[in-house]
């Protein structure tokens, strides 16, 4: 038993009439006040914190070197690319976004040739940060993909994809919260002829 319970109970019997109607209203006015913090919350979360996906793209790529070298006995390609690139990634967000674990990856017809870590960080709000990653390739032997290098060889036309993978949340104060990875794909052809970068194109994708 509570002490001063029963006072209480006794006391709360004795309320006068307005007492118990300016109760009523004190609860009504909670429950106002309560139900306009959740509207404000349902509105905010629909637009100042609405959800924007990141942005990714290519702020530069460049060749800074590729040779591709036949042996006509094995029939084996060896392969040296050094590809830097610049990725844009940009926040529209009014809050930050951490990243981690991003990845780009370079594929010779369809084959992963060489991958660099692009590491973690956090963008913060509408702003845009250049990740840097050079993709080097050194001495790499192809075997099966040799009729595909002979190919490209007398076509003198290398065509590369360099895939870049951001995976990053927002979590702002565990009421707006948002899992994304947001993808480039390039595709990318080199003249192997004169070493020169000869086109590219990316396309974004974001996935929830
Ligand atoms: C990043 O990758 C490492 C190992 O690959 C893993 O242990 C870790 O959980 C990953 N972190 C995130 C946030 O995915
Ligand atoms: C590839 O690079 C290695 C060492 O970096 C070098 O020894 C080799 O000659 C290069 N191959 C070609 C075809 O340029
Ligand atoms: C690589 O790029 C070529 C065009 O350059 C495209 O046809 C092919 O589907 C791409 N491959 C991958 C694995 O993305
Ligand atoms: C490289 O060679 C291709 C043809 O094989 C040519 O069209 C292109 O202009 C050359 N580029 C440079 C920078 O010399």
């Amino acid at each position: 038993m509570i002490p001063g319970g029963e006072e209480a109970e006794v006391k709360a019997q004795k309320l006068p009439v307005y007492k118990k109607r300016k109760c009523q209203i004190c609860c009504g006015v909670a429950v106002l006040l309560l139900l306009a913090l959740a509207v404000v919350i349902v509105v905010l979360s629909q637009t100042l914190f609405k959800f924007r996906d990141p942005g990714l793209s290519i702020i530069s790529l460049k060749l800074e070197s590729i040779s591709v070298s036949v042996d006509p006995f094995t029939l084996s390609a060896t392969l040296n690319i050094s590809l830097a690139t610049d990725l844009g990634v940009s926040n529209p967000n009014h809050y930050d976004f951490k990243y981690s674990n991003s990845t780009a990856v370079l594929f010779y017809h369809g084959l992963q040739i060489g991958d660099v870590a692009l590491g973690a960080g956090e963008i913060r709000a509408e702003k845009t940060v250049a990740l840097a990653a050079v993709v080097t390739v050194d001495a790499l032997k192809i075997v099966e993909e040799s009729p595909d290098v002979v190919s490209d060889l007398e076509s003198t036309i290398v065509p590369l994809n360099v895939t870049s993978t951001i995976p990053g949340h927002v979590n702002l104060a565990g009421i707006f919260k948002h899992h994304v990875v947001a993808t480039l794909d390039c595709n990318v052809e080199v003249w192997i002829n004169n070493q020169t970068l000869k086109d590219y194109e990316c396309t974004h994708h974001v996935k929830l």
